[in-house]
């Protein structure tokens, strides 16, 4: 399940608490079930997946893809990060700063957990951990940043209307949460 973190140290659990601090963002929060297909939970237990897994995971979760498709999204790949991945730490150097994106970030996780951050916009900033089964839309130009937990385990999946609009912008944003500057 979700969580939700302020700076003054308030800890949210609640989706209702949640979806009110996200709401000056407009950003979306969902539940997505994952299938109880054994064999998609079988593969999605792993310490990391093969690149026949990855396909084996899109082919049972499109579903979730063709209702995107109807709001124009074209294409969706499947992300799987973990903590002796070569070249881990410098793609997520590329994320954990505060930036923007010219489109929607839209992620499902599958395994593990993620955390983003964003600043809203009275310039507070606010820290949500996502977990397994939990789908976010992050709108385009929407101030954020990316980490992982200390499990370094994040399996999702990421939908896109255009590649083109995916390059962060970068700010010069002070990040404020500990768990971010950790991931640095
Ligand atoms: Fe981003």
């Amino acid at each position: 399940m979700a969580i939700l973190r302020l700076t003054d140290g308030t800890i949210y659990h609640d989706r209702a608490d949640i979806d009110r601090e996200l709401a000056p963002l407009n950003i979306q929060l969902q539940d997505w079930p994952i299938s109880n297909d054994p064999e998609l939970l079988k593969i999605l237990d792993q310490p990391q997946l093969s690149a026949e897994d990855h396909n084996v995971v899109l082919d049972h979760l499109d579903h979730y893809f063709e209702q995107l498709r109807a709001s124009g999204y074209q294409m969706r790949d499947l992300i799987d990060l973990y903590a002796n991945l070569v070249g881990l730490d410098a793609m997520l150097a590329r994320f954990n700063r505060s930036h923007t994106h010219a489109d929607d970030e839209v992620r499902y996780v599958v395994a593990g957990a993620g955390i983003f951050g964003f600043v809203r916009p009275d310039r507070s900033q606010i820290e949500l951990t996502i977990q397994a089964a939990e789908q976010i839309n992050v709108p385009a130009g929407t101030e954020h940043w990316f980490c992982l937990t200390p499990e370094q385990r994040f399996v999702a999946l990421r939908y896109f209307r255009d590649t083109s609009g995916w390059h962060p912008n970068y700010l010069d944003t002070p990040i404020l949460f500990r768990t971010a500057l950790a991931s640095k």
